[in-house]
């Protein structure tokens, strides 16, 4: 049974609790003094750090992680990427096996991992999606996609979303939309085309029947059954980018993430992806799904975010969750599509390392033994239920969206007109989470969404805490807020 009311209890004793609750484990590395040292001077400057005094982490076990002096509840799973829980017994026990027997020989030998992988992994996609290219990350995935995409079609143009992530190379930072990650490089653009976002929360057109979610926004809408006018009008301006933008009839790819992640966990409107790619298959291109964060189970209802939109991608690039924090990813398309390689050598050192397979398989496996896919939909849709009756209450909190553990909470300066909440103000409620020992993401172009998109394993007890404490840390937030306007 679902049980929609938040949690009342204050999380100061629910805090205590859960610290009792773990064997504390002893932090055995350099003092925190000396971390931030080496890290100020032996790292880029662009390494940024989450938090006024950043977190110093040194263990993780489930969704728990721990600092030198406490436990955390882990609600952004590594970016995304911790899948099925912090060091799960049973990927841990395949990595170690397979790293007593062999670490690496490329692709150059045949090694039995790699094969039993690719045979494994192709079993979850649907169609022709049965050919697989290992690969080390979501970017080389998606710079991978990118390439095979225009070798197919002949064609060089590439549409993306604004308000899009696909990484960071030379190559996929064009592809992504937020002015917050592109470098001012020539060429970053060349042959990219950026759609307007179909956004039924921030965008121009969006009512509250537009999204595939438990929670809809509250804007207004009088869409009958069945139909939905801002998905109309934000696809009559996909096809204007093929009426002026785009030489007539020829596309090499669209790529959507299934759900937006980077961006703030933003959900298209309802139909939208569907028609997209047929017009740009009826254009020469391919439809490109990027799964970096939308794979593995964790959208709940099912294994892939696409099929959420009913469709089959022609090329699928998945990374992050697939190895539970082991640096791996992959491109899988069709066969008569992946021949295109072959005009020239390709190769990859990394790409299916025997680790990395094994790892990957033991991913699988676990999703499947431990129903995480099943358990992101429940606990996922008991968090977003709880959620949807906190923006209710608060009204800091605009907009709750998202599927199964892919969760966005929107922060907001006003309700009405959906204006952002300043970073000064996000980080008071988001600083208040970490020390009531909850770890949320950030996202959004405006970075004032909370990202919860935490490993599958998390509990009802675990969302019990998180509700709680976002509760507790808006109402705070709210009363100083009081405070400060009658002085
Ligand atoms: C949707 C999506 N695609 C691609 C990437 C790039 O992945 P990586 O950081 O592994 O290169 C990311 C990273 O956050 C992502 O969220």
């Amino acid at each position: 049974m679902l049980t929609t009311q938040p949690n009342t209890q204050r999380p100061e004793s629910l805090k205590q609790h859960r610290q009792q609750q773990h064997d504390f484990p002893a932090y055995k590395g350099q003092c925190y003094e000396e971390v931030v040292r080496l890290r100020k001077q032996f790292l880029t400057p662009n390494v940024t750090s989450y938090y006024k005094k950043p977190l110093l982490i040194h263990k993780g076990s489930g969704a728990q992680l721990f600092d030198q002096e406490k436990s955390y509840l882990d609600m952004f799973g590594g970016i995304v990427t911790v899948s099925v829980g912090h060091c799960h017994p049973k990927v841990n026990a395949a990595l170690e096996e397979q790293l007593r027997t062999l670490w690496h020989t490329t692709n150059i030998y045949m090694h039995p991992k790699l094969h039993e992988y690719a045979e494994k992994l192709v079993t979850k996609l649907p169609g022709d999606l049965k050919n697989v290219y290992f690969v080390n990350s979501g970017s080389e995935a998606n710079d991978l996609a990118m390439m095979i995409a225009r070798l197919y079609t002949g064609n060089h143009d590439i549409i993306s979303f604004r308000n899009a992530y696909h990484g960071a190379s030379p190559y996929t930072m064009g592809l992504t939309a937020h002015s917050t990650w592109r470098y001012p490089l020539p060429g970053l653009n060349s042959g990219i085309l950026h759609a307007m976002n179909p956004d039924p929360y921030t965008g121009i057109w969006g009512g509250k029947q537009c999204r595939d979610s438990p929670v809809q926004t509250t804007r207004i809408c009088d869409c009958q059954e069945g139909e939905c006018k801002a998905s109309d009008k934000y696809y009559e301006q996909l096809e204007q980018i093929f009426k002026y933008s785009l030489p007539r009839g020829k596309v090499a790819a669209m790529f959507a993430e299934s759900i937006q992640g980077v961006g703030g966990t933003v959900q298209y409107t309802k139909g939208y992806i569907k028609r997209a790619a047929e017009l740009v298959r009826a254009n020469g291109g391919l439809f490109i799904s990027d799964e970096v964060q939308s794979g593995f189970g964790r959208t709940g209802e099912h294994y892939w975010g696409f099929e959420g939109h009913d469709i089959v991608p022609d090329i699928v690039t998945m990374a992050k969750g697939i190895g539970n924090g082991f640096p791996m990813g992959a491109v899988i398309t069709s066969r008569k599509i992946a021949e295109v390689l072959s005009q020239a050598l390709h190769f990859n050192t990394f790409g299916g390392n025997p680790l990395a397979c094994a790892v990957g398989m033991a991913v699988l496996d676990v999703i499947d033994e431990e129903e995480m896919q099943k358990n992101s939909l429940d606990v996922g849709t008991y968090l977003l239920k709880g959620l949807e009756q906190l923006r209710d209450k608060h009204d800091v909190i605009g907009d709750v969206r998202g599927k199964g553990l892919m969760i966005g909470v929107e922060l907001v300066a006003d309700k009405e007109t959906r204006q952002h909440l300043s970073a000064p103000h996000f980080v008071d409620i988001w600083e208040m989470c970490k020390d009531m020992g909850v770890l949320f993401g950030r996202g959004g172009l405006n970075a004032n969404v909370l990202r919860i998109k935490p490993p599958m394993c998390v509990t009802r007890t675990d969302a019990d805490y998180a509700l709680a404490v976002i509760d507790y840390c808006c109402e705070q937030y709210m009363k100083k807020q009081k405070r400060g306007s009658t002085r």
